[in-house]
């Protein structure tokens, strides 16, 4: 926490309230409004956050306006051009980038613990075979607290570090099983010979029947959309986790929170709900129909990977997501295909449209990373279980950065309410 930088009044009635307030490293200043309600009997209100800081942070920072997205201070364009996902994950979560050693160190823990408890692949064969694999992940990956009781003791620094490496570890093992498991063919043990993208394409792809090469082009793509999902500050579901961390539940039970957060079509599901709308748009001559549904107030209908409650100019990561698609698709020799056609006259339509320049939405991340693990032959209901796999690292590093906070409580938000006031119950005969 920084120090006082200023003081905000508060008036109100016949009240004045001063209300400290602090400057960030980066970012707008904050008023603190803690003792606000002690102090004025009134609540704030701000349903879905779109003013309110819920935590400090010393991880990742976003300038929605500049299209900035900074890691422990490094710019995330440069992190996907010159680093990697573990490096990336190492920068996340103990705050700078390692040495030689501290690397290697790191990937060999890492690499040692992709193994699955060999009694989890029963709880896999419990769920139906046409389960969606996000479904699948939030099972499994709460059901680790049964079999990994060793690494759930919040309050040990050790269980904690254990934990936070079995979750990056295995998660790239627990999707690509609940990918096979959906398709029927048999679980690939992840090698230790294979860096952590290739090891999770092999995992998914391969089959005993065969040799598998993991081609190293689709191995960087890969390890690149890794490492431009691995942490996005407070968003939505690093929210849930952190909310389901604070009351002390351990650390897969909040991590499966944020997976099932992460799942819905607003959040993470984007990726699969985008591919799914190319597809239904399907030709280059339905798109004004589907952009006029967009812009309809009547229409529940949303142009998926468009738009985000933080960038106003553009998304950071889909710059670099879209370079990394041209690069897939021209390996794979994918020229044009007709969804590929749709999305890039889409994107081009909607971004000279009024409508989508006033309001100030742009194409997301999301946007392309369905295109790229189209490409690679990921079916649409992985796109969401990748995203997870990748934001493991972001949660478990937001989850360490409170548990470490002395001023740590459960959260807690208040309401406006708006029903009924106290009534007497009624006998069921003299309703
Ligand atoms: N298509 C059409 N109109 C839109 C869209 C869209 N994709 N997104 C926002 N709008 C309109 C919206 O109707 C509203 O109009 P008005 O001011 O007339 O009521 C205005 O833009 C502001 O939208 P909002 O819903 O108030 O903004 P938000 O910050 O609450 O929502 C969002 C952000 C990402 C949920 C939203 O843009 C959206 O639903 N996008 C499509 C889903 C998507 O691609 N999500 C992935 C986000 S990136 C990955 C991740 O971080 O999970």
């Amino acid at each position: 926490m920084t120090n006082q930088s200023g003081t905000a009044k508060l008036t109100f009635g016949d009240q004045e309230i001063d209300l400290p307030m602090y400057s960030p490293t980066a970012g707008p200043d904050v008023i603190d409004i803690r003792k606000l309600y002690a102090q004025g009997h009134v609540f704030t209100y701000d349903p879905g956050f779109t003013s309110t800081a819920s935590t400090d942070s010393a991880i990742t920072f976003i300038d929605g306006d500049k299209g900035e997205l900074l890691h422990r201070g490094f710019p995330i364009d440069q992190l996907a051009e010159k680093s990697h996902f573990l490096e990336v994950c190492y920068l996340l979560l103990y705050g700078e980038l390692p040495s030689g050693d501290q690397l290697e160190t790191f990937e060999s823990l890492v690499t040692n613990h992709t193994m699955l408890h060999e009694q989890m692949q029963f709880l896999f064969r419990g769920f139906r075979r046409d389960a969606h694999p996000m479904a699948v992940m939030v099972g499994v990956v709460g059901a680790m607290s049964a079999f990994y009781h060793d690494s759930t003791d919040i309050n040990d620094p050790h269980q904690r570090e254990v934990a936070s490496i079995r979750l990056i570890a295995k998660m790239p093992t627990i999707a690509a099983w609940a990918y096979k498991y959906t398709i029927g063919q048999p679980f690939v043990y992840p090698r230790n010979d294979l860096d952590y993208a290739s090891n999770f394409l092999r995992m998914c792809f391969s089959v005993p029947a065969e040799d598998y090469e993991v081609n190293p082009i689709l191995a960087r793509a890969m390890d690149r959309i890794f490492t431009l999902h691995a942490d996005h500050e407070q968003n939505a579901s690093t929210s849930t986790v952190r909310l389901a961390s604070s009351s002390g539940a351990n650390p897969f039970a909040c991590i499966a929170a944020g997976i099932a957060c992460l799942w819905g079509p607003a959040h993470g599901g984007a990726n699969q709900a985008c591919l799914e709308m190319l597809r239904e748009i399907g030709t280059v001559d339905q798109i004004p129909e589907y952009i006029r549904r967009a812009k309809d107030k009547d229409d529940p209908f949303r142009l998926m990977g468009f738009g985000h409650r933080v960038y106003k100019n553009f998304d950071p990561r889909a710059k670099v997501m879209k370079q990394s698609a041209d690069e897939v698709l021209d390996l794979l020799g994918i020229e044009n295909n007709e969804t590929l056609k749709v999305a890039k006259e889409l994107e081009k339509i909607a971004l000279e449209d009024p409508y989508f320049i006033e309001k100030k939405l742009y194409p997301n991340v999301d946007f392309y990373s369905g295109i790229i693990l189209d490409a690679m032959g990921f079916p649409t209901s992985m796109f969401t279980p990748i995203f997870a796999l990748a934001r493991t690292v972001g949660w478990i590093s937001q989850w360490k950065e409170q548990l470490a906070d002395p001023q740590l409580k459960i959260g807690r938000p208040r309401q406006l309410y708006c029903g009924p006031t106290a009534r007497d119950y009624i006998d069921v005969e003299d309703r």
